[in-house]
C-alpha cells in the first residue's frame, strides 16, 4: 500500500506539486514483486481457459463481445441492439429484450439442480446447525415472499422497497421476491443506524421498508428492530410516508425485540405467509433496461446517492464475471464473507452465483467469533472451495490466528479479495497459509457504480503478482490521465486518475431521481464535447488513483475523491462532517483518513469550536455519538481532535490535505499560501505532540469490517 495518500485535496485545484511531482505520484515507489503461476489442477478445470477470449473481446468486438455474457441468461425475448449510445452517458443495453432475474437466479435451475442446495446458512453461534435450503426449497420462498409482496403490501413493477436486514437467508429472499416482481430493493447494509435506512428510504421513496426483528453479531444479540421505529420518524421528516414495516423474525417461532409493534403499520411477515402458503407468482418480463436495484454509496456531498442497476446488463456482467474469474460452477461451495448490503453482497453472494447454480454460504455473523479459527471449522464442514474476503478481514485473521488454517481440513481452488488494496506480505499470508499454496487468488477492483469487476487477473490465465489487481476485465479499456488529460503511461512510472474508456453492462444506468449529478460526477471530467453520441468521447471517471507498470497490470492507490475507503467499505468525509456541524458547540469539522493497520483507511476529525465555546471531553463524546445515530457505528472516529482553527486557504476553505499530512506523520507540503500557516504548528502540536483533550477511548476497539452495531 502507498505510503502517501493519493489524496486530491478538495480545494479544486490542481494538486500540490512538491518537486515537480503531484502527490499520486509521489506515492509509486513500491517494488515490483514476482509472479506466481496458477496451480495446473486449478487451469484443468477452468471456466475460462483459452487464450481467444483476448480476442473475442477486444475493441474491435465492442460491443457484441458483450452478448457472450448476456446469452449465459435466458431471455423471453432476444434483445435487437446490444449497445444503444444515443443519450451519452445514459447508455442502454441489450435493448428490446426481457427477461426476469428472479427465474434466472432460481426458476431455471430446478430442471437440474432443484434439490441441491442454492443458500447454507450458517449461524453465528456454534451450535445452531446450519439451515440448507435447496434451489427448490428457494424457488417456493422466493414465490410466497412475492406473493406477500404483492397481495398484502401491493407492491408492483417499478415500486422501490427499502430492506435494512442483515446476513440471513431472508435477505436474498426478499431481494429474489423484489425481482420477481420487478420491484427495485434498496437494501441499506444492516450496521448502518436507523436514521441512515430512514434518509435512504425517503431518497427513493420507499413506503414500505422490511426489516428483522433482531440477530447474532459478535456474541452479542442486536435488537434491530429499534433502528425501524427511527427509520419511519426519518423518512417522514423527509416528507416519506411509510406505510407498511414488514418484519421477518430471526427465530420463527418468538419475537426478540424489545420494540413494540406498531398496530397498523408493523406486521410479522412470518404470520402473513400463512395466508401465501405455495403461492406461486409468475416472474415479471422485464425490460433489459429497466431498474433492478438501487445501492446507495457515499460520494463527494453529503447525502449518500442511489446507485440504479439495470435489468439485463447487469445480470449478464455478474453472471459472465462471476464465470470466468471467479470460477464458479454448479458443483462448487462458495462462500463470500462480505455482507449483502454491499455491492460485493449483490453481486457475488446473490445474483451472478445464483444465476450460475452455485452453492452459497451465507454466513451470519463476524469471522472471529468465537476466535479466529471459525472461517475455516465452516470451509471444512462444509466443504467450501471457493473464498471471497477483502484484505481488512485477511489482515485481521492473520493478526488473530496466523496458524489457525493449518489445522483445517479444508481446500479451496479459488480465492477473490476485494474493496481495498492488498499489501504483498497480507496477500502472501492469504495465498500461503489460507489457501495452502493451492489456490489461485484474484484481486478484483471494483466499485458500487460499476456493478461487478473491472481489473483482475483471469485465474487460469495470467500470472498472479502480489498488490496489483491486474489487467483490465475482458472489454474493459482503462486509460490513466492525468488532472489535465494527459494519459499517464506505463513509460512513466506515475500514477494518475484511472478511467474506463467505454461502457461496459454492469455500469450503473444513473443517480436515482439525480441525472444532473450522474453526469457531472462521472463523465464530465475527461467529456470534451457534451454533444457527441460517441460512447468513445464519454470516458468513466472512477475517482481511484492508479499506476500502470509495463506489464499492463493495474495497481490501485486508492480514492482521489472525499471519499474514506475503511475495511473496504466507503464512508463519505461529507457525511462525517455534516454530522458534526449537527452539534451545537462545533463550528467547523474537517475529516481526514488516517492510515489504519487493520482498516487500511480509517476517520480522523477535526473540529474547532464556535467562540466562548470550552473544549471539553463531552463534546468528543458527542461527536461520537452523533455519528453513530446518524451513519452508525462503523463510521466511528479513530481519533477526534479539537484545535483553535482549521489551515485555510486564503478563500476560507479548510485545507483536508494538510490535516491529512497531519495525521498520517508526513510532510504538509508548501503551506506558505495559507491564509493562516502558523496553524499548521499548532495543530501538529495538538495532534502529534501534546495532547489539549483526553483521546477518544473506544473506537479504536476495531471490528472484522470495521462494524461494531
Ligand atoms: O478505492 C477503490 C476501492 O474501493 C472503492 C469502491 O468501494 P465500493 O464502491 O464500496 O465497492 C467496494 C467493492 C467493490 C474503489 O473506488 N477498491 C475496491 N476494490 C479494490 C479497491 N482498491 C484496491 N484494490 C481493490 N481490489
Amino acid at each position: 500500500m502507498p505510503k502517501t495518500l493519493a489524496k486530491k485535496h478538495t480545494e479544486g485545484k490542481p494538486r500540490s506539486k512538491k518537486h515537480g511531482l503531484t502527490e499520486a505520484q509521489i506515492a509509486v515507489h513500491w517494488k515490483e514483486e514476482a509472479y506466481i503461476r496458477p496451480p495446473a489442477r486449478f487451469i484443468a478445470q477452468a471456466n475460462l481457459n483459452d487464450n481467444y477470449a483476448l480476442e473475442r473481446f477486444s475493441e474491435k468486438n465492442f460491443p457484441e463481445c458483450f452478448r457472450e455474457y448476456a446469452e449465459l441468461l435466458h431471455w423471453d425475448q432476444y434483445w435487437h441492439t446490444t449497445l444503444d449510445t444515443n443519450h451519452p452517458p445514459f447508455w442502454k443495453w441489450f435493448v428490446g429484450g426481457r427477461l426476469n432475474v428472479a427465474y434466472n437466479c432460481v426458476d431455471r435451475h430446478l430442471a437440474k439442480y432443484k434439490n441441491k442446495a442454492a443458500l447454507i446458512f450458517v449461524p453465528e453461534p456454534e451450535e445452531e446447525n446450519h439451515i440448507v435450503i435447496t434451489y427448490q426449497e428457494l424457488y417456493r420462498r422466493v414465490n410466497e415472499v412475492a406473493a406477500v409482496l404483492q397481495g398484502f403490501a401491493g407492491l408492483q413493477k417499478g415500486d422501490r422497497v427499502t430492506i435494512h436486514m442483515p446476513m440471513i437467508p431472508e435477505l436474498p429472499i426478499t431481494m429474489l421476491a423484489c425481482a420477481r416482481l420487478g420491484i427495485i430493493h434498496s437494501v441499506v447494509f444492516g450496521g448502518f443506524s436507523g436514521e441512515a435506512c430512514g434518509l435512504r428510504a425517503a431518497d427513493s421513496g420507499s413506503r414500505v421498508l422490511i426489516y428483522v426483528d433482531g440477530y447474532h453479531r459478535n456474541g452479542r444479540w442486536v435488537d434491530h428492530k429499534v433502528s425501524a421505529d427511527i427509520a419511519v420518524e426519518t423518512a417522514k421528516k423527509e416528507g416519506q410516508v411509510i406505510d407498511k414495516v414488514l418484519v421477518w423474525k430471526r427465530y420463527h417461532h418468538k419475537y426478540t425485540s424489545d420494540a413494540p409493534m406498531i398496530m397498523e403499520r408493523d406486521f410479522f411477515i412470518d404470520d402473513i405467509l400463512k395466508d401465501y402458503r405455495n403461492a406461486v407468482v409468475p416472474p415479471v418480463s422485464m425490460e433489459a433496461e429497466d431498474p433492478l436495484f438501487l445501492m446507495y454509496t457515499s460520494g463527494t456531498t453529503g447525502k449518500p446517492k442511489g446507485c440504479q442497476h439495470r435489468t439485463g446488463g447487469y445480470l449478464a456482467y455478474v453472471t459472465g464475471t462471476a464465470k470466468y474469474y471467479q470460477d464458479i460452477h454448479p458443483e462448487d461451495v462458495y462462500w463470500c464473507m462480505a455482507d449483502i448490503g454491499w455491492i460485493t453482497g449483490h453481486s457475488y453472494i446473490v445474483y451472478g452465483p445464483l444465476a450460475l447454480a452455485a452453492t452459497c454460504v451465507i454466513y451470519e455473523g463476524v469471522p472471529q467469533f468465537p476466535d479466529a479459527g471459525r472461517p475455516w471449522r465452516i470451509a471444512e464442514r462444509l466443504d467450501v472451495n471457493i473464498f471471497h474476503t477483502s484484505p481488512t478481514a485477511i489482515r485481521m485473521l492473520r493478526k488473530a490466528g496466523a496458524e489457525e488454517p493449518k489445522k483445517h481440513n479444508y481446500r479451496f481452488k479459488h480465492m477473490t479479495t476485494v474493496g481495498e488494496p492488498i499489501e504483498p506480505e497480507v496477500w502472501r499470508w492469504y495465498h500461503e497459509v489460507v489457501g495452502k499454496s493451492e489456490a489461485v487468488i484474484v484481486d478484483t477492483w471494483w466499485q458500487t457504480e460499476t456493478g461487478g469487476f473491472l481489473c483482475t487477473t483471469k485465474p487460469a490465465l495470467d500470472p498472479m503478482k502480489p498488490g496489483s489487481a491486474g489487467p483490465a476485465c475482458l472489454g474493459i479499456y482503462p486509460i490513466i490521465w492525468d488532472e489535465e488529460g494527459k494519459e499517464v503511461a506505463s513509460a512513466d512510472h506515475a500514477a494518475g486518475n484511472i478511467c474506463i474508456r467505454n461502457p461496459w453492462p454492469g455500469i450503473m444506468q444513473t443517480i436515482w431521481g439525480d441525472p444532473h449529478r450522474f453526469v457531472e460526477q462521472y463523465y464530465k471530467k475527461y467529456n470534451k464535447n457534451a454533444q457527441s453520441k460517441d460512447w468513445r468521447d464519454w470516458p468513466y471517471y472512477a475517482a481511484d488513483a492508479a499506476v500502470l507498470p509495463p506489464d499492463g497490470y493495474y495497481r490501485i492507490l486508492g480514492r482521489v475523491d472525499d471519499v474514506i475507503n475503511v475495511a473496504g467499505h466507503r464512508l463519505g468525509t461529507k457525511e462525517l462532517e455534516s454530522a458534526c456541524l449537527t452539534i451545537q458547540e462545533i463550528a467547523e469539522a474537517a475529516v481526514v483518513p488516517v492510515v489504519d493497520e487493520v482498516k487500511g483507511r480509517a476517520p480522523e476529525i477535526y473540529i474547532s469550536l464556535k467562540p466562548g465555546v470550552l473544549p471539553k471531553k463531552q463534546i468528543i463524546e458527542k461527536v461520537t455519538s452523533t455519528i453513530e445515530t446518524m451513519i452508525g457505528k462503523i463510521a466511528r472516529p479513530k481519533r477526534i481532535h479539537i484545535v483553535p482553527d482549521m489551515p485555510k486557504t486564503r478563500s476560507g476553505k479548510i485545507m483536508r490535505r494538510v490535516l491529512a499530512a497531519i495525521s498520517n506523520h508526513m510532510d504538509t507540503g508548501d503551506i506558505t499560501t495559507l491564509a493562516n500557516p502558523d496553524i499548521v504548528e499548532q495543530v501538529r502540536q495538538i495532534v502529534q505532540g501534546r495532547e489539549i483533550m483526553p483521546l477518544n477511548e473506544g473506537p479504536e476497539d476495531i471490528k472484522l469490517f470495521g462494524d461494531e452495531r
